[in-house]
């Protein structure tokens, strides 16, 4: 299940011509499962509609009229009790002062002191403003009172200048909202490591030796891993993905390249997830220049790559990190016989083994059927799962084993 189902959102809007985008932004969270009562200040109601809003999340939008209304001795309180995150974007330099100082004339900023829920503010403005040292300050001033700030990024600008001062896209919001929204979950001061994609061996400057890895159980794991509050170092190959927002990314393209990553990022780590397809031969030499055809079709000698895992284990009798070990079994045929040899030859915690002669399950689609195996002997067959169910299953057996 998404993090972002049934949560409760506060989404205040304000006067910025990005409020636009916070329709976009108001949709996105709606469909994933999010409840989202979106507070449009004065200001704000110049560039946008309550309907807008009201048209994308099926909810009631509120304006500082409502502060004045019937419920208006309790809406705030109610707003902000309920509230799992209170989320403003666009934040303008105007609502950004009116916070830190406290200030309570409208019904955005007499919610943003009735809650105690986490704060992520989005700001958009002219880069003078930003950049302004009243507005720097404000900024630091929220900041030590546990307030989240991300961006704003440098673009193009209302002015017509380009700058610092335009507001995160809709997905990197969402993204440090997940990452706010787990922070105190089951992981929650737990470093994980996880591989993910094919590795890619060159054979000249242009061509490699891969495989079929798309990556997606790799980066549904490091996005699951985040959620539950641990702080993640994903190790990838280059894919067609995008990296989940607040992961530390390592890319690397060959099995040498990613056994060092690894080696480096598991001394101080709790669990290493290896969802990555890592190669087992390479060319034993890179041709220094594109190979011709001119000169006949080319012998291409190759040898064997290290094993990561197994190097992984041997580094762990000594420094007893990471404690948790998970491997992969991708196998076309005696799954379970492989997987297993492979749990107690790779010296692992458990390993998730995968059927890749079935088309719902493996490399390349959004699905997949593993069975987990673990080293005190017991097994548990999932059923047929999205990846990111996979993730989420794998992730809660970290988190037990990290008890
Ligand atoms: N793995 C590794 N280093 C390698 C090859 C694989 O650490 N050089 C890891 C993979 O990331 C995976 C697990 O080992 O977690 C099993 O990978 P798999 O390719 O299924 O097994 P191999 O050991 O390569 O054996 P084979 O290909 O012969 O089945």
């Amino acid at each position: 299940m998404s993090i972002l189902s049934n949560k409760r959102i506060i989404l205040g809007v304000t006067g910025s011509i990005a409020a636009y985008k916070a329709a976009d932004l108001a949709s996105k969270l709606t469909q994933a499962g999010a409840q989202v009562d979106v507070i449009l200040t004065g200001a704000a109601e110049k560039f946008v509609t309550p309907l807008t809003f009201q048209s994308v999340t099926g909810r009631r939008a509120y304006t500082d009229q409502d502060l004045w209304g019937n419920e208006a001795h309790v809406l705030h309180v109610g707003l902000g009790r309920a509230a799992d995150i209170l989320v403003i974007a666009p934040g303008t330099a105007n609502t950004i002062a009116k916070l830190a100082h406290g200030q309570s004339d409208g019904l955005l900023a007499v919610t943003a002191l009735a809650t105690r829920a986490p704060l992520l503010i989005a700001p958009a403005m002219d880069g003078g403003m930003y950049d302004h040292p009243a507005t720097q300050e404000n900024i630091e001033t929220m900041k030590t009172r546990g307030a989240d700030f991300i961006g704003p990024t440098e673009g193009h600008l209302a002015s017509g200048l380009s700058g610092v001062g335009r507001m995160l896209e809709t997905a990197e919001i969402i993204g440090h909202i997940r990452v706010v929204l787990g922070r105190n979950g089951p992981l929650a001061g737990k470093k994980i490591v996880v591989t993910a994609g094919g590795t890619q061996e060159p054979l000249d400057p242009v061509r490699v030796l891969t495989n079929r890895s798309s990556g997606k159980q790799g980066y549904a794991l490091a996005q699951a891993a985040l959620e539950m509050g641990a702080k993640v170092t994903l190790i990838t190959t280059p894919t067609a993905l995008t990296p989940p927002v607040g992961v530390q990314i390592t890319p690397v393209e060959t099995a040498k390249q990613m056994l060092d990553a690894v080696l480096v990022a598991s001394v101080k780590s709790d669990a290493l997830i290896m969802a990555a397809a890592v190669a087992d031969f390479r060319p034993k030499d890179m041709a220094k220049d594109k190979i011709k055809k001119e000169g006949g079709i080319p012998q291409i000698e190759l040898e064997a790559t290290e094993d990561i895992l197994k190097t992984v284990a041997a580094q762990r009798q000594e420094t007893q990190c990471p404690r948790v070990v998970v491997g992969f079994a991708a196998e076309s045929r005696d799954l379970l016989e492989n997987a297993s040899h492979k749990l107690k030859s790779k010296g692992l915690s458990f390993i998730a083994a995968n059927d890749i002669s079935r088309n719902d399950a493996g490399f390349a689609v959004e699905t997949n059927r593993v069975t987990l195996l673990f080293e005190d002997g017991h097994k548990e067959a999932l059923p047929l799962l999205s990846k990111t169910e996979v993730a989420e299953m794998i992730l809660g057996w970290v988190s037990r084993l990290l008890e």
